[in-house]
This record gives C-alpha cells, structure tokens and sequence, in this order.
C-alpha cells in the first residue's frame, strides 16, 4: 500500500488516562483486582486512544501478551495511560500502561503494560486508512521503531497459524 496522504496527528493528540477506584466486586478473594477486570480496561483505554487518533469507529483486532507485576488491592485506584505508537495502514498499536496508586500515600506502581492493535472502520464496516502518527519526543520515536518490530513479529505468527 502507498504511503498515507492524509496529515498526520501528534502522539499526545490520542492521549487517553483513566482512573477508578477497585472496589470488592471487582476482586478475587485476596482482594486484588481481577486480572480479567484489568484486561476490559486495558481495551477500553486503549480504544479511547485509537478513537481519538483515528476520529473513527475502531474494534480491537488483536492484544499482545500481558504480565501482572504487582497486584491493585481493594481501595487503590487502577491508573491506565493509552497513546497511539505507531500507525500503518488501517491498523494502528496502541500502548496501555497501568499503575496502581495509594489513595493514603500517592504511591504509585506499575503493574502491567500492553501493546493493542486497533483497526479503523466505516460506518458500513469496511476498513478505513489511519492519519499517520507523529513521534516527537525521543520517547515516543523509540515505541514508534519498536511498534514496527512487534507488527513484524505478529503478523509472522498470524501467518504461521494460517
Ligand atoms: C480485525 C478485523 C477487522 C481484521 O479483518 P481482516 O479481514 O483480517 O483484515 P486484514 O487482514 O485486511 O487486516 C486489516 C488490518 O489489520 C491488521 N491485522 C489484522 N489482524 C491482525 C492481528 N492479529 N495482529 C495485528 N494486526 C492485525 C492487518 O495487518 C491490517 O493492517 P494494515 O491495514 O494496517 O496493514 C476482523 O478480523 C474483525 O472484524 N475481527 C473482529 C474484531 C472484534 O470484534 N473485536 C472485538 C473483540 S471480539
């Protein structure tokens, strides 16, 4: 595919954060928050971005291997942190990075990051191309490099299970 000729977008323009408080229905019998719990937030988190990027529908096509650091307990707040890495055509990776925080102390921890791939829609369902992104800081050049190495790495394994 040709390269986009749509402007492209700042990566802080996708910026996404949300936080909420783990309450006990959200726990296991420890009272950490489940690990499924994390997962809906992460996509939902993530999607926020990819919307805000895109200015389109999105559904989530693929999410990459995920590790619970530390755990988030009842009466923490979950803090998740979404942008935009790097885009390709009609799919773009989105990071999620996610912290606990102590509501007494203001502690915060980081307990899992996760690397989502979004593709953009029409409203009839068909696929739509993506404003390129804008790495700026040093930081987000470095996710857009290695965003092209994860793509190349799942793109082989969707490949080897065809
Ligand atoms: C995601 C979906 C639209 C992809 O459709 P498809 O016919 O496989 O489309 P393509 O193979 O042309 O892929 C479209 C883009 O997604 C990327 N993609 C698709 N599957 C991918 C995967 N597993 N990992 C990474 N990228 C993927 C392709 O590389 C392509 O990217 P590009 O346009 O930027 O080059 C389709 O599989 C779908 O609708 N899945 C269900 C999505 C959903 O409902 N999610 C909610 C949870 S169930």
């Amino acid at each position: 595919m040709p390269p986009s000729s749509l402007p492209g977008r700042p990566v802080h323009f996708s910026h996404a954060e949300m936080t909420e408080v783990v309450l006990p229905n959200d726990a296991n019998p420890l009272g950490n928050i489940l690990g499924g719990k994390v997962m809906h937030l992460v996509d939902v988190c993530g999607a926020i971005a990819a919307h805000r990027h895109s200015q389109s529908y999105v559904v989530t096509a693929a999410v990459d291997h995920m590790d619970f650091l530390n755990p988030v307990r009842v009466g923490e707040l979950i803090v998740l942190k979404a942008s935009v890495n790097r885009v390709f055509h009609t799919s773009m990776e989105v990071g999620v990075k996610v912290f606990s925080e102590n509501v007494l102390t203001g502690e915060r921890l980081h307990t899992s990051s996760a690397y989502l791939t979004f593709v953009a829609l029409d409203e009839y369902g068909g696929r739509k191309e993506i404003p390129p992104v804008l790495p700026e800081t040093e930081a987000e050049q470095r996710r857009y490099q290695q965003a092209g190495e994860r793509r190349a790495a799942r793109l082989a394994f969707r490949r080897s299970r065809s």
